[in-house]
């Protein structure tokens, strides 16, 4: 059992009253757990009492049935993550990779077949129903009633959590993700990036602590996106654990402390951001020379210089071996001129090739906004 759980009672009876739940631990007021079910726990309301780890995960295997004596399929193969409470954490990975599986696992939407998984230090088997209301996911599926409007579907998933009336904030959150003016709408009518928002928005209503994001910005555009990062970072600022996988290796870098990068359901790397930024011993540089080069001097193609479509000079040099005014010395040694230079260092998107042989894939524009 986790920190604060053993005073919960298996007490239906017990007023809602006097349980604190989630809502009660993010914003310091009270209110009612999901209505109907035997969700007692008493989350910590202190943070010292709060898990040191907002989720963890021990030897996390999936394998999906094969269908009509096809083979099975291991999507997942013993994955072992931790998240801090408080942090953001990235999961990126290829299509196909595993992310998903381990999110709806998570999310109760599928069933594992082996290891174990705590959320908020409450094993999903033990007790799946406060595992599952310690995190609000956003599944990467657009799965949203298109008979109701955003403020309606957001009131009906406040009522399944229990959040009494007077404690809902519908309309905060509807301005949150910029819904506000679609509040009355019909679903149906919102375009593809609106109903990712709402999406969101739903996954906001029980103020869980730890909010799960698959693909959350796919589809959405450039300005909104920016917008919803804001979002993150303030609930993040606000103390809610963040988890998102993305194919956008420029949001991993803009949002995450940390980033595991998992192929073919397995963990190939987990660092800091910046450390993985850092791994690569790969740094390049353009060079704007005053005279018009046909061919590469032998001096300099012997350092590696080619010529860059533009007409510039480029090389790529090992970072810790060769310094930069060493190549610039070289150029000028040949008789040129140099007029600008521009140098590139290695990205999300390098390391993510080289560990897993494959550019990340584009993100689905099929929902676009
Ligand atoms: N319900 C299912 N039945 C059978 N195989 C499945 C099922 N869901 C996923 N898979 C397979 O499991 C593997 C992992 O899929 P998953 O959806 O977790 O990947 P992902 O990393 O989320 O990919 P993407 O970036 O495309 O969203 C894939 O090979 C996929 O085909
Ligand atoms: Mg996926």
């Amino acid at each position: 059992m986790g920190p604060g759980l053993s005073s919960a009672r298996p007490d239906d009876t017990q007023s809602g009253a006097d349980r604190k739940d989630l809502t009660a631990q993010m914003t310091g007021s009270h209110s009612t757990p999901p209505t109907g079910s035997a969700i007692v726990t008493r989350f910590p309301a202190a943070p010292a009492e709060a898990p040191a780890l907002a989720l963890e995960i021990r030897g996390l295997r999936k394998t999906y049935a094969g269908r009509r004596g096809k083979p099975g399929k291991d999507a997942l193969n013993g994955i072992d993550l931790e998240v801090r409470r408080g942090e953001m954490f990235g999961l990126l990975g290829p299509n196909g990779a595993g992310k998903s599986t381990l999110i709806n696992i998570l999310a109760g939407l599928v069933v594992k077949s082996a290891g174990t998984a705590r959320i908020w230090g409450i094993d999903i088997d033990q007790d799946p129903r406060n595992a599952r209301a310690a995190i609000g996911v956003v599944p990467q599926e657009l799965n949203i009633d298109a008979f109701f409007s955003p403020r309606e579907t957001l009131e009906l998933q406040a009522g399944m959590y229990g959040v009494p009336p007077a404690e809902r904030r519908t309309a905060e959150i509807l301005e949150t993700v910029g819904l506000t003016d679609k509040a009355d709408a019909y679903t149906r009518s919102l375009s593809g990036g609106m109903r990712r928002r709402l999406l969101v928005a739903k996954a906001m209503v029980h103020n869980p602590p730890i909010l799960v994001l698959d693909e959350p910005t796919a589809g959405v555009d450039v300005e909104l996106r920016r917008k919803l990062w804001d979002n993150v970072r303030t609930l993040r600022d606000g103390g809610v654990t963040v988890l998102l996988t993305t194919h956008y290796l420029e949001e991993a870098e803009a949002l995450c402390d940390r980033v595991a990068i998992i192929d073919h359901g397995a963990i190939v790397a987990l660092d800091t951001t910046r450390n993985l930024v850092g791994r690569l011993d790969r740094k390049e540089l353009l060079v704007t020379v005053e005279e018009a080069v046909e061919t590469v001097p032998a001096a300099l193609a012997e350092l590696g210089f080619a010529l860059a479509p533009d007409g510039r000079l480029h090389v790529a040099y090992a970072k810790s071996r060769t310094r930069l005014p060493r190549l610039l010395g070289a150029v000028q040694a040949a008789g040129l001129h140099v007029v600008d230079l521009e140098t590139r260092e290695s990205d999300l998107e390098d390391i993510f090739l080289e560990l897993t042989g494959t550019r990340p894939p584009a993100p689905s524009d099929e929902h676009a906004a």
